[in-house]
């Protein structure tokens, strides 16, 4: 099998197995960003089995290049070393196996990315919000994936199940807007995609 051929499989599988990957339009979207970019260090917040970070890791630019991926499970921090073992991506993607919030915090001022792509736990998008935009160099980016929660953050949705996470996804957008370090915009494709250039720290 090429690589071609692995990474659909991969994603495959994830979907057989309703691993929640990052959708076909908000992925050309993003690699559209990585390839004006030009990214030699991106962050990734919440791995899953890989898919995401083996297919950003394509547009990585530098023989130092590196993208780092947190993950808090350990079935799906183990699926995505195999994936990216059988991608031959060991050298270039490092997976932490973390609580994303308190691993970020613990990563130093010096250490500093191109590119943050969040998507793990939305009740603690803030978290990795502010987190970001300490990590991200001037003139980076600041992705934030399944930012509308099926329609709930832009509606009145006020159900106590996805209360806190809708109400996350909500202040989200509004510190966004009102930063005046980040120039943000909010695309709806696929679950919405929060897009933030960071202007000035
Ligand atoms: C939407 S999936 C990530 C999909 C992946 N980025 C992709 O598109 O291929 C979210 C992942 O975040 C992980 N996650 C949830 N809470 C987390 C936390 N507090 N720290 C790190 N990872 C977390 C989940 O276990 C899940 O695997």
């Amino acid at each position: 099998m090429n690589k071609k051929e692995i990474l659909e499989n991969i994603k495959k599988e994830a979907l057989n197995n309703h691993v929640p990957i990052i959708e076909d339009e908000p992925l050309k979207l993003i690699e559209v960003l990585l390839k004006i970019k030009k990214p030699n260090k991106i962050l990734e917040i919440g791995t899953a089995v890989g898919y995401s970070a083996i297919n950003f890791s394509k547009y990585l630019v530098g023989e130092d290049s590196k993208l780092k991926t947190i993950e808090i499970k350990e079935a799906m921090y183990n699926k995505a070393m195999e994936n990216i073992s059988l991608m031959d991506l060991d050298k270039k993607i490092e997976v932490v196996l973390a609580d994303a919030g308190e691993y970020m915090k613990s990563i130093p001022n010096e250490e500093q990315y191109d590119v943050v792509f969040i998507d793990a736990a939305k009740g603690q998008y803030l978290v990795y919000l502010q987190e970001a935009i300490r990590l991200t160099k001037v003139g980076g980016i600041i992705v934030a994936d399944n930012m509308l929660y099926r329609g709930r953050t832009l509606s009145d949705y006020n159900d106590h199940k996805h209360r806190t996470a809708t109400n996350r996804l909500r202040e989200y957008l509004e510190i966004m807007k009102e930063d005046e370090r980040l120039d943000s915009t909010l695309i709806k494709i696929g679950d919405g995609l929060a897009i933030s250039i960071v202007v000035k720290k």
